[in-house]
């Protein structure tokens, strides 16, 4: 595919993305791509962006006042993710620009993923499989690999992704509470919602889907931990930061929690030393969308929304639109 230089370009893409949207773009506009390997650094993103109109931006991509300073042509940041926390919103309402993300598509699959933890956690697949592997199975016994218990789920944030987390639950026959801004979010589902401290004392699971904001950063810290139940589950698939870490992993080696399911991490792609020893944390790179109909759905968006904003229509998903 023709693409030129970043100097030149209209459309700068910061890392590879799924074909035929990518293509899209390559036959309107004369697009520029970031690295293959590595995610953008900040001096090749203003490279790629100061005189472009749009950019297809990374969660990895730090969009803030300092860039948009060097890329005064700027028009819309179509962000590859449905999370927006890699973007300083105001900044971009400042200078006016929109700012676009991929909602929807990804829900089933993050969904699937965060199920796919609850249960490997639960029945402590990462460990059976490693004494299976490591020639340590002696046969079946009665008391082998007991699993933790996993009956009642408590989803901290139920919104898409939590929602589709909760069906998916009810049909394992799972008992559910949520904790969420809006408390009647649970209606439809018939879920129950409850204080975060009470939420976190009855749940043998708590599955995070909040987005990643200044109230949320931290959210689950050392304190909260201590709240949940010994022995209980923790699954992230929303955001790093809204863990900290180092306590986690701290509640994990005194055998507070049983078990740790996580997608994500607070300073990707670096993953705290002390998670990657213990054996009752489940770790994953952020695949929770890799499914390829989920990122081909968000590449399509993602393209869709600068197509439309050059093209002077307004794009379909807008977390901040011009004045
Ligand atoms: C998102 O879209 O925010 C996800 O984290 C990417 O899978």
């Amino acid at each position: 595919m023709p693409l030129v230089a970043p100097e030149a370009c209209e459309v700068f893409v910061s890392r590879p993305m799924p074909e035929q949207p990518f293509a899209e773009l390559v036959a309107r506009f004369a697009v520029a791509l970031g690295p293959v390997e590595r995610p953008t650094s900040a001096d090749e993103l203003v490279a790629g962006c100061r005189g472009a109109r749009a950019v297809v931006a990374m969660l990895t991509d730090r969009i803030d006042a300092a860039f948009l300073e060097q890329c005064p042509r700027l028009e819309v940041v179509s962000n590859f993710a449905v999370g927006v926390n890699n973007i300083d919103l105001d900044a971009c309402r400042a200078r006016n620009l929109w700012v676009c993300n991929t909602p929807e598509v990804l829900t089933e699959a993050t969904a699937d993923l965060s199920l796919a933890l609850i249960l490997a956690c639960a029945r402590r697949l990462p460990g059976a499989e490693a004494e299976l592997r490591a020639g340590g199975w002696n046969g079946w016994r009665p008391l082998h690999a007991i699993g933790l218990p996993y009956r009642r789920l408590g989803i901290v944030g139920l919104g898409r992704i939590g929602a589709a987390v909760a069906r998916r639950a009810l049909a394992f026959g799972m008992e559910l509470r949520h904790f969420s801004p809006n408390r009647e979010a649970g209606a439809a589902l018939g879920i129950e919602w409850l204080p975060l401290e009470a939420l976190l004392g009855w749940a043998d699971v708590v599955s995070l889907h909040c987005p990643l904001t200044e109230a949320t950063r931290h959210l689950i810290d050392g304190a909260r931990l201590a709240q949940m139940r010994r022995g209980a589950i923790l699954v992230n698939t929303a955001r790093g930061p809204v863990v900290d870490e180092a306590a986690l992993a701290e509640a994990l080696e005194r055998g507070q929690l049983g078990a740790a399911g996580l997608d994500v991490f607070e300073d990707e792609p670096r993953v705290h030393p002390r998670l990657l020893g213990a054996p009752n944390a489940l770790l994953v790179p952020h695949i929770g969308s890799a499914t390829r109909e989920a990122r081909t759905a968000m590449g399509q968006l993602a393209a869709s929304a600068v197509v439309d904003v050059l093209e002077g229509r307004a794009p379909r998903h807008a977390v901040v639109r011009p004045r």
